[in-house]
Protein backbone atom coordinates (compact mmCIF):
# COMPACT_ATOMS: atom_id res chain seq x y z
CA UNK A 1 0.00 0.00 0.00
CA UNK A 2 1.35 3.46 -0.92
CA UNK A 3 2.47 5.81 2.01
CA UNK A 4 0.75 8.64 0.74
CA UNK A 5 1.56 10.78 3.45
CA UNK A 6 5.12 10.52 2.92
CA UNK A 7 4.60 10.95 -0.88
CA UNK A 8 2.50 13.84 -0.66
CA UNK A 9 5.69 15.26 1.98
CA UNK A 10 8.34 14.24 -0.66
CA UNK A 11 6.01 16.54 -3.80
CA UNK A 12 5.62 19.32 -1.40
CA UNK A 13 9.69 19.29 -1.43
CA UNK A 14 10.01 18.73 -4.92
CA UNK A 15 8.31 21.63 -6.18
CA UNK A 16 8.07 24.57 -3.34
CA UNK A 17 9.46 27.75 -4.33
CA UNK A 18 10.59 26.47 -8.02
CA UNK A 19 8.49 28.35 -10.31
CA UNK A 20 8.78 26.21 -13.37
CA UNK A 21 5.40 24.82 -14.17
CA UNK A 22 6.50 22.38 -16.58
CA UNK A 23 9.58 21.16 -14.70
CA UNK A 24 6.97 20.53 -11.72
CA UNK A 25 4.92 18.23 -13.53
CA UNK A 26 7.42 16.72 -15.02
CA UNK A 27 8.80 15.59 -11.17
CA UNK A 28 5.24 15.10 -9.95
CA UNK A 29 4.87 12.32 -12.74
CA UNK A 30 8.21 10.90 -11.99
CA UNK A 31 7.56 10.78 -8.31
CA UNK A 32 4.73 9.03 -9.22
CA UNK A 33 5.76 6.32 -11.50
CA UNK A 34 8.93 5.58 -8.98
CA UNK A 35 6.78 5.57 -5.88
CA UNK A 36 3.69 3.72 -6.93
CA UNK A 37 3.87 -0.10 -7.68
CA UNK A 38 2.54 -1.68 -11.04
CA UNK A 39 2.14 1.23 -13.17
CA UNK A 40 2.90 1.46 -16.21
CA UNK A 41 1.96 5.17 -17.07
CA UNK A 42 1.76 8.63 -14.80
CA UNK A 43 1.53 11.85 -16.09
CA UNK A 44 -0.59 14.59 -16.86
CA UNK A 45 -3.13 15.89 -19.74
CA UNK A 46 -3.18 19.78 -19.83
CA UNK A 47 -6.84 21.80 -21.05
CA UNK A 48 -5.95 23.54 -24.32
CA UNK A 49 -8.66 25.32 -26.89
CA UNK A 50 -10.92 23.10 -25.04
CA UNK A 51 -9.80 19.83 -25.76
CA UNK A 52 -6.95 18.05 -23.58
CA UNK A 53 -3.41 17.99 -25.03
CA UNK A 54 -0.54 15.48 -23.33
CA UNK A 55 1.74 16.89 -21.06
CA UNK A 56 4.89 15.76 -18.75
CA UNK A 57 4.70 12.19 -18.34
CA UNK A 58 6.50 8.82 -17.72
CA UNK A 59 5.19 5.94 -19.68
CA UNK A 60 4.94 4.66 -23.11
CA UNK A 61 4.03 7.52 -26.14
CA UNK A 62 0.58 8.50 -25.35
CA UNK A 63 -2.32 9.95 -27.70
CA UNK A 64 -1.77 13.82 -27.69
CA UNK A 65 -5.46 15.03 -27.89
CA UNK A 66 -8.80 13.49 -25.96
CA UNK A 67 -11.96 15.54 -26.45
CA UNK A 68 -13.46 16.63 -23.43
CA UNK A 69 -16.39 13.93 -22.87
CA UNK A 70 -13.78 11.03 -24.40
CA UNK A 71 -12.03 8.79 -22.61
CA UNK A 72 -11.80 7.73 -19.07
CA UNK A 73 -9.50 10.94 -19.07
CA UNK A 74 -12.43 13.45 -21.02
CA UNK A 75 -14.75 12.00 -18.56
CA UNK A 76 -13.19 13.05 -15.69
CA UNK A 77 -13.29 16.44 -17.26
CA UNK A 78 -17.03 16.34 -17.81
CA UNK A 79 -18.01 14.89 -14.57
CA UNK A 80 -15.65 17.52 -12.68
CA UNK A 81 -14.74 14.15 -10.71
CA UNK A 82 -12.10 11.75 -9.77
CA UNK A 83 -13.11 8.15 -12.02
CA UNK A 84 -11.59 5.13 -10.29
CA UNK A 85 -11.72 2.55 -13.31
CA UNK A 86 -11.37 -1.36 -11.81
CA UNK A 87 -11.15 -2.80 -15.52
CA UNK A 88 -10.63 -0.38 -18.62
CA UNK A 89 -12.23 -3.02 -21.13
CA UNK A 90 -15.18 -2.50 -19.36
CA UNK A 91 -15.39 1.47 -19.30
CA UNK A 92 -17.44 2.53 -22.70
CA UNK A 93 -15.23 4.42 -24.87
CA UNK A 94 -11.86 3.95 -23.10
CA UNK A 95 -9.15 5.22 -25.36
CA UNK A 96 -6.13 2.57 -25.10
CA UNK A 97 -2.54 4.40 -25.77
CA UNK A 98 -0.78 1.22 -23.96
CA UNK A 99 -2.20 -2.31 -24.68
CA UNK A 100 -0.60 -2.88 -21.08
CA UNK A 101 -3.36 -0.93 -19.27
CA UNK A 102 -6.12 -2.70 -17.11
CA UNK A 103 -7.01 -0.48 -14.73
CA UNK A 104 -6.80 3.53 -14.46
CA UNK A 105 -7.49 6.54 -11.99
CA UNK A 106 -8.19 10.05 -13.21
CA UNK A 107 -8.53 12.88 -10.93
CA UNK A 108 -9.30 16.53 -12.17
CA UNK A 109 -7.25 19.53 -11.74
CA UNK A 110 -8.83 22.88 -10.99
CA UNK A 111 -7.45 26.31 -11.16
CA UNK A 112 -10.94 27.98 -9.29
CA UNK A 113 -13.58 26.38 -10.91
CA UNK A 114 -11.88 26.01 -13.63
CA UNK A 115 -10.62 21.93 -14.85
CA UNK A 116 -7.72 22.62 -15.77
CA UNK A 117 -6.12 19.33 -16.85
CA UNK A 118 -5.69 16.04 -15.34
CA UNK A 119 -3.95 13.42 -13.54
CA UNK A 120 -3.89 10.29 -15.18
CA UNK A 121 -2.40 6.73 -13.80
CA UNK A 122 -2.33 3.47 -15.57
CA UNK A 123 -1.43 -0.24 -14.47
CA UNK A 124 -1.33 -3.38 -16.07
CA UNK A 125 -3.09 -4.76 -12.98
CA UNK A 126 -6.56 -5.25 -12.72
CA UNK A 127 -8.52 -3.41 -9.68
CA UNK A 128 -5.10 -1.68 -9.02
CA UNK A 129 -6.40 1.67 -7.59
CA UNK A 130 -8.76 1.75 -4.60
CA UNK A 131 -10.05 4.45 -2.10
CA UNK A 132 -7.08 5.13 -0.50
CA UNK A 133 -5.28 5.60 -3.88
CA UNK A 134 -8.01 8.11 -4.88
CA UNK A 135 -7.73 9.97 -1.16
CA UNK A 136 -4.10 10.08 -1.74
CA UNK A 137 -3.93 11.22 -5.14
CA UNK A 138 -6.57 13.89 -4.85
CA UNK A 139 -4.44 15.27 -1.98
CA UNK A 140 -1.33 15.08 -4.32
CA UNK A 141 -3.56 16.78 -7.10
CA UNK A 142 -4.61 19.56 -4.18
CA UNK A 143 -0.56 20.59 -3.61
CA UNK A 144 -0.17 20.65 -7.49
CA UNK A 145 -3.26 23.07 -7.62
CA UNK A 146 -2.56 25.43 -5.07
CA UNK A 147 1.49 26.05 -5.94
CA UNK A 148 0.98 25.88 -9.66
CA UNK A 149 -2.61 27.11 -9.78
CA UNK A 150 -3.38 29.01 -6.91
CA UNK A 151 -0.69 31.48 -5.42
N1 LIG B 1 -6.76 5.78 -21.16
C1 LIG B 1 -6.95 7.19 -21.27
C2 LIG B 1 -6.12 7.79 -22.39
C3 LIG B 1 -4.79 8.26 -21.97
S1 LIG B 1 -3.69 7.04 -21.71
O1 LIG B 1 -4.15 6.08 -20.71
C4 LIG B 1 -2.21 7.62 -21.29
C5 LIG B 1 -8.41 7.51 -21.48
O2 LIG B 1 -9.23 6.61 -21.74
O3 LIG B 1 -8.75 8.69 -21.41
Amino acid sequence: MTDYKLLNQQLESLIEGVPHFIANLANASALLYNSLEELNWAGFYLMEDGKLVLGPFQGKPACIEIQVGKGVCGTAVQKRQTILVKNVHEFEGHIACDSASNSEIVVPIFCGEKVVGVLDIDSPKLCRFDENDKNGLEEFVKILENELYNK
